[in-house]
């Protein structure tokens, strides 16, 4: 068996424990074993790979490119162990939105090289190589500046708020039409100049495209980064010859998209006006005064009419996160169960800055996954409950959203936590939520504002219990 035929087998094994990885990773009780089928897959891939380069025959210059490689490898996995162990949960997004930029650079850099060693192809496959160059450098090109855009603006190193160019539209549709008459060209001509032009072109419309998204949509442009860069990589993979970067890069590429979609749907928004840098939506009219009285209550205040509530809904959101107070809510959940109330959890499907974000923490703590339900689930119940405790959340909980057409957030759907008899918001003060809306949950006759650290406020209301 030649050593190209072995390493085949071996992607072949990979590409299966990435899909199963991929199907495990579907819900949280086989979430970890789908991890451990990513990791396995990964060791194969990377090892087949490894062996296969250096399988030829010994000389100088591969023994060199091993230690270049061991090099790499090296500090690569020092950076990537050290990120991941100091990243905070809530840091999450921004991470990943960096390593989708090294993606896109790499296929950036791999189409550069493929353009620069064209090494001998045959004369039928000289414009194929050629096409591929293209579409590979700029996806990738796309895919690093719009992660770089998006990481600064998760990390709030940049607002938040959409930029509105005049005739943004038609700036993105001349990029793409730009790209494809730059393709033809270089296909028939393989000028330099073509290069450098489509690789800036695509380096301005990835900053644009993400630019022109405003805060409440980036964890649907932050999936779709993800799926540009599967795509990336399986642009690498054609012009690499690697059948497993294309397989892998494809199940990125539709995951992502698939996730993505699923998210605007859950958001109620257009799934093309997403991927076409904020298509069609108009700038928001909405002013930031806001106008009304707050009320406020104590820790003991809460401890006492939740000791006399039926039901109790808990809608968590980022704060909660930021506080780290998931073990106290899960204690707090524990004890109001005990003495008959009935508890259930809300989730908004994008509380918290990732997907999944608050399932993760309440598993964490522990939480049962039976009262733990989705908006849908539990949107309905609302109107009935006693007690709803908003923990930390704001965006997510936002009658603006159903309430005004002009607001940056109208149509997303939100838990209609004011339909309870009694809203209890914990937050540190009356600042607003990711997206920069102001709120009027805060102002309504059945809201109560409880200010102070989310851990330290339950922590009370445990006390007082
Ligand atoms: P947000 O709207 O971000 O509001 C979080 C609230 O938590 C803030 O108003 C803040 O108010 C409060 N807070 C922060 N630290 C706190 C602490 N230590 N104790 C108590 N409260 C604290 O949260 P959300 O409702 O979860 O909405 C999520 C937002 O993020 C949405 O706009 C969503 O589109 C966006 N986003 C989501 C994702 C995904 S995939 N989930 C990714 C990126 C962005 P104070 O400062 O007054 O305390």
């Amino acid at each position: 068996m030649t050593a190209l035929a072995i390493a085949n087998a071996a992607y072949v094994a990979a590409a299966l424990l990435f899909i199963m990885s991929l199907a495990g990773l579907s819900k949280h009780e086989t979430g970890r074993t789908g991890i451990r089928y990513g990791i396995a897959g990964m060791t194969i891939a990377m090892s087949a790979t490894i062996w296969l380069t250096f399988s030829g025959e010994w000389n100088e210059s591969t023994s060199t490119g091993f230690v270049l490689l061991l090099v790499a490898l090296g500090a690569g996995a020092v950076i990537g162990l050290w990120r991941a162990k100091v990243v905070a949960m809530t840091g999450m997004p921004e991470l990943i939105a960096l390593f989708h930029s090294f993606v896109g650079l790499t296929a950036v850099l791999v189409g550069w090289n493929g353009a620069l060693h064209s090494g001998d192809l045959s004369p039928d496959l000289v414009g194929v190589h050629r096409a591929e160059v293209f579409i590979g450098i700029f996806i990738g090109a796309v895919t690093f500046t719009g992660s770089i855009v998006a990481y600064l603006k998760l990390s709030a190193k940049m607002s938040s708020k959409p930029l509105i160019l005049p005739g943004r539209n038609l700036l993105n549709l001349s990029a793409l039409i730009g790209f494809v008459g730059l393709t033809v060209a270089y296909v028939i001509t393989p000028e330099m100049g073509f290069l450098i032009a489509v690789t800036i072109l695509a380096l301005a419309l990835g900053w644009h495209l993400v630019a022109s998204i405003g805060g409440g949509d980036m964890p649907v442009v932050v999936s779709m980064l993800n799926s540009y860069s599967g795509w990336a990589a399986a642009a690498t993979g054609f012009l690499l010859s690697n059948d497993l970067l294309i397989v892998t890069g494809a199940l990125v590429g539709s995951s992502g998209a698939y996730l993505s979609y699923i998210m605007c749907r859950a958001m109620n928004r257009s799934f093309i006006s997403v991927i076409f840098g904020g298509y069609g939506i108009e700038a928001p009219t909405e002013s930031d005064e806001e106008t009304g009285e707050h009320t406020e209550i104590d820790a003991a205040q809460v401890a006492e009419m939740l000791s006399a509530a039926k039901s109790v809904v808990i809608t968590p959101g980022y704060g909660m996160a930021v506080a780290q107070a998931q073990y106290p809510v899960a204690e707090l959940a524990k004890r109001l169960k005990e003495k008959g109330v009935e508890v259930r959890f809300g989730i908004h499907p994008v509380a918290g800055r990732l997907p999944g974000h608050m399932n993760v923490l309440l598993a964490e703590a522990k939480v049962p996954y039976d009262i733990v339900l989705e908006m849908d689930e539990i949107n309905d119940d609302l109107a009935g409950t006693n007690v709803v405790l908003v923990i930390g959340a704001n965006d997510t909980v936002n009658p603006a959203a159903t309430e005004n057409p002009g607001s940056p957030i109208a149509g997303m759907p939100v838990l209609r936590v004011w339909e309870a008899e009694n809203v209890i918001v914990f937050k540190r003060s009356m600042a607003s939520g990711y997206a920069g809306v102001a709120n009027p949950l805060f102002y309504k006759p059945n809201a109560k504002m409880l200010f102070g650290d989310a851990k330290d406020k339950v922590g009370d209301i445990l006390k007082a219990l």
